[in-house]
């Protein structure tokens, strides 16, 4: 929740909040920003406004994973590098098998292809999606230690659905 403001109109004072993901996934796994969709809100209070605040969308049940189209490869200092620069540049945005701002990569065809991340990564080709171009801060080699470490993800992801297939967002 970004920091409150108020504004007067028509001699009527309204306070308002921009709502948001609800914070890092320790911090609002099992909270309602877990079970509601509260990305892009905003709330605006007045005295003698609406009674009821609406309740915003449910956050849908994942559907079940198919197996992931690339076999876990790199080895594990790759997927180790891979981890470290998803840490540093990806995670505030994309969390894996989590709900989150950005879609989950562990659900992307786009990682199975290295000219796909090269041109998301370095040539900026979903930027008016809001996805920057990192070609400042990555290499070429950088793409295959992201790709490692995601497709390993996926495969840990996939075979933990297997063992738990009840695992949803919903109570
Ligand atoms: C500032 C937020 C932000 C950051 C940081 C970010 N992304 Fe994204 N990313 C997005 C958005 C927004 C999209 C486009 C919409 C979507 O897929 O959610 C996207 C899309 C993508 C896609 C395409 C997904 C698909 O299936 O079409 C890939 C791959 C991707 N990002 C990888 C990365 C990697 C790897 C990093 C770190 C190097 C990264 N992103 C950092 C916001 C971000």
């Amino acid at each position: 929740m970004a920091a409150p403001m108020t504004f007067e109109v028509g001699g009527k004072q309204y306070v308002s909040v921009l709502c948001g993901h609800g914070g890092m996934f320790l911090n609002f796994l099992g909270t309602a920003a877990w079970y509601y969709i509260n990305e892009d809100r905003i709330l605006t209070f007045a005295i003698d406004g609406i009674p009821e605040t609406p309740t915003p969308p449910r956050r849908k049940p994942p559907v079940a994973r198919a197996e992931p189209s690339m076999a876990r490869n790199g080895s594990s200092e790759l997927v180790e590098a891979g981890r470290s620069l998803f840490i540093t540049h990806c995670a505030r945005c994309h969390t894996l098998d989590t709900p989150a701002i950005s879609s989950d990569l562990t659900r992307s065809a786009a990682i199975y292809s290295i000219e796909t991340l090269d041109a998301v990564l370095l040539r900026g080709a979903l930027s008016s999606a809001g996805m920057g171009k990192f070609d400042e801060v990555l290499t070429e080699r950088d793409l295959h230690s992201i790709q490692a470490y995601l497709v390993n993800e996926t495969w840990d992801a996939y075979q933990k659905e297997r063992v738990i297939p009840t695992m949803t967002h919903e109570n």
